[in-house]
């Protein structure tokens, strides 16, 4: 397997305050990487580097290959009159390949808006546009897939399935890449082949049973606290 994302010595600020710094990793193609770490540790800043949406860093970033990208917060707009499964099939087009409807009406029944597919997109509550909108990621078949939260305002049978589908798409593309912040750190630990642990730097790195209860309470301050409100706390238990 080789390196599909690089990263030596990062460091972004932003007037005088670092962000991030001393932020080096290497990304294996095929790899499933778990990114978490605090409210404000620089997640979202790290993936808008390897994006390409922030530039003003220092250090050296490479990601090799096409990214798809689902950002934390959606910024798409949405009041336009668009069926779902032309929004969704916007992922292919926008690399410019064509794409079956065959293709998109099974991708769709994946995150579970089948019902949906006619519907305008505006109809769509948060977290349905979600689930379209990673959908849409999906769709453009990306190499690296760079996820930001995605099962933020999901609902719990929605991120059951939500992982679901990750987990099965990384077992039909098992060459795809995918780099995912998230704060459910119970299905991190169960999909992710990899965790950072990141708190404006990567305080650990490595394979998803390696990483400790001890690493963990190094980047979250009230770590028991924080846990006990966390789903599937049982996997720590376990440990
Ligand atoms: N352009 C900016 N100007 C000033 N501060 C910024 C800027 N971008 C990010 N920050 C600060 O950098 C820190 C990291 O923000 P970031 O959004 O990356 O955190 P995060 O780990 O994604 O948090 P969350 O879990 O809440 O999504 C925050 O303290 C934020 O206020
Ligand atoms: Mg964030």
């Amino acid at each position: 397997m080789s390196v599909i994302v690089e990263v030596r010595n990062l460091r972004f600020s932003v007037g005088g305050v670092d962000i991030l710094k001393d932020v080096s990793f290497d990304v294996e193609e095929g790899e499933f990487v778990g990114i978490i770490g605090p409210n404000g540790a620089g997640k979202s800043t790290l993936v808008k580097i390897l994006v390409g949406e922030i530039k003003k860093y220092t250090g050296h970033v490479r990601v090799l290959g096409r990214v798809g990208y689902l950002p934390q917060v959606q910024t798409s707009r949405r009041d336009f009159p668009m069926k779902v499964r032309e929004f969704a099939a916007m992922g292919a087009y926008a690399k410019g390949r064509k794409i079956s409807w065959d293709k998109v009406k099974e991708t769709l029944e994946k995150v579970g808006l089948s019902n949906k597919s006619e519907h305008l997109i505006r109809e769509l509550s948060p977290g349905e546009f979600q689930r379209l909108s990673l959908a849409r990621a999906i769709l453009a078949e990306p190499d690296v897939l760079i996820l930001d939260e995605p099962e933020a305002g999901v609902d719990e049978m929605g991120r059951a399935r939500f992982f679901e589908l990750l987990d099965d798409l990384k077992k039909r593309i098992p060459h795809l890449t995918v780099l995912m912040v998230s704060h459910d750190i119970g299905m991190v630990f169960q999909s992710c082949t990899t965790v950072m642990c990141l708190n404006r730097t990567l305080h650990c790195h490595g394979p998803t049973s390696e990483i400790k209860i001890e690493d963990l309470k190094k980047i979250f301050v009230d770590f028991d606290l924080w846990i006990k409100g966390n789903r599937h706390y049982e996997i720590f238990h376990r440990k």
